[in-house]
């Protein structure tokens, strides 16, 4: 394994999770403001932002090899996870020419495509993986053509067929979410899935959204940052299982928040496939305990009265009414009120 990859750590109990300094610095911290409310948040998926892990078309950080590794076991768990309904065929392709050809452009010394027409060679260092096959010919892979390639990259992937001025969410591997179901949303429209969620659509944020996305150009993806939090550093808070998860958060107390409470930031891009027409949907997600957190003087600040201050409802949706107020008094201790500059 390439010395830049941690070998080791644990997205289960007994939990291990550590960030490098650098890991820390790169991390996509999500609030601009002193104060967080639901917003048209959508800037254009350049290879630029504030931070590192903005500048790459599908982040590799140094989890890589871990994660890779836990999502193979929860799919081993749960074949469920990964489903892409039979019309999908053309974008599950168009996401393997998206995915590998990005990689390997962004990290040419980790994953190498060669292409001679339509036959291929797939070269993935950190996993060991070469593979030869016809583009085009899922005979030739060892899996599905859109499961083979979201094996090998962090986080999570849908595939929304766009029909009737609508997206719908006809395919996906989904095992690093915040407590919502590719099972249970599969099939699902743009307003259906969304319909859990508080506020955002009586402020109109769904309906541009929505109307936006149906214009996504081909070569102009975008990307948005979301964000929640999570007791333990665990990808897979799934509703499949939420037994595991869920009690967790009543065990948070004032002297283990700084250690338990992880703030989940899910950096979501979104690309027009060629060929089907479909959106992929990419949710990369980050989790940093608030001691890291801590570490940098404007982010403890801001997200000691981001929480204090946050909406009711928003506190409920995002699962943290059992533990906000220990999270918030650990913050407290380091804002000392005085002005923040706006800004990342
Ligand atoms: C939440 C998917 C685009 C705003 C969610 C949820 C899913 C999802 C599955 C969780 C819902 C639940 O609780 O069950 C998607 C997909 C998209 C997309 C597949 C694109 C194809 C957008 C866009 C916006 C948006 C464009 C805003 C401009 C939100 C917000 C939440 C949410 C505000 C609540 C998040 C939270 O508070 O943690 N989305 N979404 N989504 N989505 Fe989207």
């Amino acid at each position: 394994i390439d010395t830049r990859f941690r070998s080791a750590g644990s997205y289960r109990a007994p939990y291990h999770m550590e960030n490098s300094d650098a890991a820390i610095l790169r991390f996509p911290f999500p609030f601009p403001e002193d104060h967080y409310m639901y917003s048209m948040n959508i800037e254009p998926h350049v290879k630029a932002g504030a931070v590192d892990s903005l500048r790459r078309t599908f982040d590799v950080d140094e989890h890589y090899v871990v994660e890779c590794r836990e999502k193979a076991r929860i799919l081993s768990e749960d074949p469920g996870r990964c489903i892409v309904l039979p019309h999908m065929r053309a974008a599950e392709w168009d996401f393997v020419e998206l995915a590998m050809g990005s990689l390997s452009e962004d990290y040419p010394d980790l994953f190498h495509l060669s292409r001679d027409g339509t036959r291929w060679r797939w070269i993935n260092r950190p996993l060991n993986i070469d593979q030869h096959f016809v583009f085009g010919d899922a005979g030739t892979l060892p899996y599905a053509p859109f499961e083979f390639m979201a094996r090998q990259m962090q986080g999570d992937f849908t595939l929304q067929d766009q029909r009737d001025n609508d997206l719908w969410m006809d395919g996906g591997m989904v095992t690093s979410q915040a407590d919502w179901s590719l099972k249970f949303d599969l099939g699902m429209s743009f307003g259906q899935w969304h319909a859990p969620v508080p506020k955002a659509g009586e402020m109109g944020i769904f309906d541009r959204g929505l109307r936006f996305l149906l214009m996504l150009q081909h070569g102009r993806p975008v990307r948005r940052l979301n964000w929640t939090m999570t007791v333990n550093p665990r990808l897979d808070t799934s509703p499949e299982n939420f037994t595991i998860w869920g009690r967790d958060r009543a065990g948070v107390t004032g002297d283990n928040a700084r250690d338990l409470v992880h703030l989940r930031v899910e950096l979501q891009a979104l690309f027009r496939l060629p060929r089907s027409n479909a959106i992929l949907f990419a949710v990369r997600c980050y989790l940093l305990p608030l001691r890291d957190i801590a570490l940098v003087h404007k982010w403890r600040i801001r997200l000691h009265r981001v929480l204090r201050d946050l909406d009711p409802a928003l506190s409920a949706y995002k699962g943290l009414d059992l533990y906000r107020a220990h999270a918030v008094h650990y913050l407290a201790r380091f804002d000392n009120n005085e002005p923040t500059s706006k800004g990342i």
